[in-house]
């Protein structure tokens, strides 16, 4: 059931403050569910212009400050102004930014992750952006993002990693009116040190810089392009800039850390298990964007030294290794001279190799830790086991980046399917018959583990209160069924109903993907609605685990070493605090 008055056009409104900027012509507001029932006749195709609309909105949706500060002002007409105190505690202006996913932290590090894969899509595949006429949003977007990154980097060595504590948060259901406070702010600098927030920042920053330097040149491919209007000379300096000063801090501060490690338990909803990564894909980053071989000397340097070759890693806010070999790849084609420069060879067959090497493990079941579910998904056990779709979006985006550079026509093609019917599945082809895009089809989910989007506030009865979703969150990609496909759409599920800016990152290039290559209608065009129903048994999973039977393999085997470890100790206190009669008894029956 879609609200009606979601269906009116919502007024355009600009901010009087803010000039300039690429202001959308014509605007766009999702259409209503139904829609999706529509086979496409059109050049671009309507139903994967639409997805590429909507997965942005999902952005919109997320907002935090003072909403018609950006540059088109604010489509999502159910937000309110909201936590217009942060960055109080510090006197600064840390307001502004977006919520992280179904609550109100605003966390740094899936932010830069996001901003990141945002940029790299749009480097390659910006003419997709620019035929379903998104470009606009996709510059206000990604303003909104790099805009509160600039406000959170106040100077060289401070980065704020998290507006807001987890404690106060989690205790909180409610829409965005009253959000509880304090909403502390939390900054690495040079005593509490954070590679991987520095580097992650400085990365996104930095292919930020490339896409919007006017007529780039970054042709891996001879149709690569960035979007055509977005460029803007101010802008790109302004965000090298703040990539320079991030990357110089990281790499000149002895004590490589995670941040995680310097600031502890108050920033641990994204604590990452390594820096090298981010610190090399950031060296990367800074040498496409600077055209300087120093840094690719760096990037290739670390490569060596953090033995980043041969990893088999999925692409996450946590992991950067797979996004390292493609981007290695692609700089041999774009950018030949930056290895040259370092006295490097380009190396195309060995990044090749190195790609190849993950993929093919991926796709012929030998990575160490994946199976396709019997539906068809991608699925990694741990990485996949709380939002199964992010790790298989994430590698559909990469195999078709990579796919036009493989080594051959073969693997082209073969990353290409593979790729394809990853996102088949996410939009319809799968067991459930679900289309995990919310507001795309009859069959989208209607309860998204979103506090403002639920209308609901009573945080004991979030799956039933309301009984009926308040608001639609348009463009949400929801976390995703569980291993055996099966999807119950039920609110308090945040395993999978929760929404992430994180999850969303790869839907946009995706979906400019498909544009290009003008694709046919998206599988749920041909999927009849209601032709989908919830399993009538318990989930189980890590929101509402299940006796025994949801635990993973590790878990058990975790619990049986436990145990064991347990009756051990015990003997040995025994043992320790009895030792006297131990070995008295000992020696009796000894001597027996
Ligand atoms: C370029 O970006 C700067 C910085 O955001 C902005 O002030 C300016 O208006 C923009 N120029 C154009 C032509 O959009
Ligand atoms: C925004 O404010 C309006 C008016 O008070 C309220 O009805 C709506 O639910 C609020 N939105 C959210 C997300 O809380
Ligand atoms: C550095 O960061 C720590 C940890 O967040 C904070 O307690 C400290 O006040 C900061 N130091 C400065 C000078 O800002
Ligand atoms: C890159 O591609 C663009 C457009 O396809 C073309 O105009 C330009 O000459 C190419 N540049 C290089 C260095 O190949
Ligand atoms: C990064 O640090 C290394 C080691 O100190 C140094 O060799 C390198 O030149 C630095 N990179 C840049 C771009 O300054
Ligand atoms: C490096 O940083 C970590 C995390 O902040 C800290 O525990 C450690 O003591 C630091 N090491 C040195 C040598 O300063
Ligand atoms: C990068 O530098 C090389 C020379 O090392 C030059 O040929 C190339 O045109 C430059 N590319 C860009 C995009 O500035
Ligand atoms: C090329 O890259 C591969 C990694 O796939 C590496 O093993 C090899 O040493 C590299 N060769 C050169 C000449 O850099
Ligand atoms: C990569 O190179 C190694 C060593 O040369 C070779 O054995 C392997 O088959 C190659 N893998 C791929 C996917 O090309
Ligand atoms: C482009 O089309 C080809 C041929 O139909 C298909 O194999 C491939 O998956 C498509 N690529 C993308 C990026 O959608």
């Amino acid at each position: 059931m879609i609200p009606l008055h979601l269906i009116s056009v919502i007024p355009f409104l600009l901010s009087p403050h803010i000039s300039a900027q690429l202001t959308p012509s014509p605007t766009y507001t999702p259409p209503t569910a139904s829609s999706g029932l529509a086979s496409s006749t059109s050049t671009p195709n309507t139903q994967w212009s639409n997805i590429l609309g909507n997965s942005l909105y999902f952005y919109d949706a997320q907002r935090s400050g003072k909403l018609n500060e950006g540059t088109y002002g604010n489509r999502v007409e159910w937000r309110n102004d909201s936590a217009l105190q942060d960055g109080s505690d510090w006197n600064l202006d840390l307001t502004g930014g977006w919520y992280d996913a179904g609550d109100y932290i605003k966390a740094t590090f899936p932010l830069t992750f996001t901003l990141f894969a945002l940029a790299w899509g749009a480097l390659t595949h910006g003419e997709g952006f620019d035929q379903a006429q998104q470009t606009a949003y996709l510059d206000g977007t990604l303003r909104w993002g790099y805009d509160w990154l600039i406000k959170a980097h106040p100077s060289d060595d401070v980065l704020f990693v998290q507006v807001g504590s987890g404690d106060v948060d989690n205790a909180y259901w409610g829409g965005d009116e009253n959000i509880p406070g304090p909403r502390p702010a939390y900054p690495i600098n040079s005593s509490f040190p954070g590679t991987d927030a520095w580097s992650s920042a400085a990365a996104a920053f930095a292919l930020g810089s490339v896409l919007y330097t006017p007529s780039i040149s970054y042709n891996v491919t001879s149709s690569s392009s960035a979007p055509s209007s977005i460029g803007n000379a101010t802008y790109s300096a302004s965000l090298l800039s703040q990539a320079k000063t991030l990357y110089n801090v990281a790499n000149s501060t002895s004590n490589k850390t995670t941040y995680y490690d310097s600031l502890g338990g108050s920033v641990s909803a994204y604590a990452s298990s390594n820096w090298a990564d981010d610190f090399t894909l950031s060296s990367l980053a800074l040498a496409i964007a600077t055209n300087e071989s120093t840094y690719y000397a760096d990037a290739y340097n670390n490569y060596v030294s953090y033995a980043i070759s041969g990893q088999q890693q999925v692409w996450n806010w946590d992991s950067a290794i797979p996004a390292i070999y493609v981007l290695f790849a692609e700089i041999a084609h774009a950018r030949p001279g930056l290895a040259a420069g370092a006295g490097l060879d380009r190396n195309l067959t060995g990044w090749q190799n190195e790609t190849e090497k993950l993929f093919d493990s991926i796709i012929d079941g030998s990575f160490k830790r994946s199976y396709l579910t019997r539906g068809g998904l991608l699925y990694f056990e741990g990485d996949s086991d709380e939002a199964s779709l992010n790790p298989a979006t994430a590698i559909a985006m990469l195999m078709f980046k990579y796919a036009p550079i493989a080594s051959s026509q073969d693997k082209t093609e073969r990353y290409n399917n593979f790729a394809q019917g990853q996102l088949n599945y996410m939009l319809g082809k799968n067991p459930m018959n679900a289309v995990y895009l919310v507001g795309s089809h009859p069959n989208s989910p209607q309860n998204p583990h979103s506090a403002p989007a639920s209308g609901g506030n009573n945080i004991k009865e979030i799956r039933t209160s309301p009984p009926t979703e308040a608001y639609v969150i348009y463009g949400a990609m929801v976390g995703g069924p569980l291993s055996d496909d099966r999807f119950w759409d039920w609110r308090d599920d945040w395993v999978q109903n929760e929404v992430a800016l994180d999850y969303n990152a790869m839907i946009p290039t995706l979906a400019a993907m498909q544009i290009l290559n003008q694709t046919s209608d998206p599988p749920y065009v041909s999927i009849q609605a209601g032709t989908y129903s919830i399993p009538s048994e318990q989930p189980c999973d890590a929101a509402l685990p299940c006796e025994g039977g949801g635990l993973s393999k590790g878990a058990k085997a975790g619990i049986a070493i436990g145990v064991i470890v347990g009756v051990l100790l015990i003997l040995a206190a025994i043992w320790y605090w009895k030792r006297k009669q131990i070995g008295a008894w000992w020696r009796k029956g000894y001597r027996r």
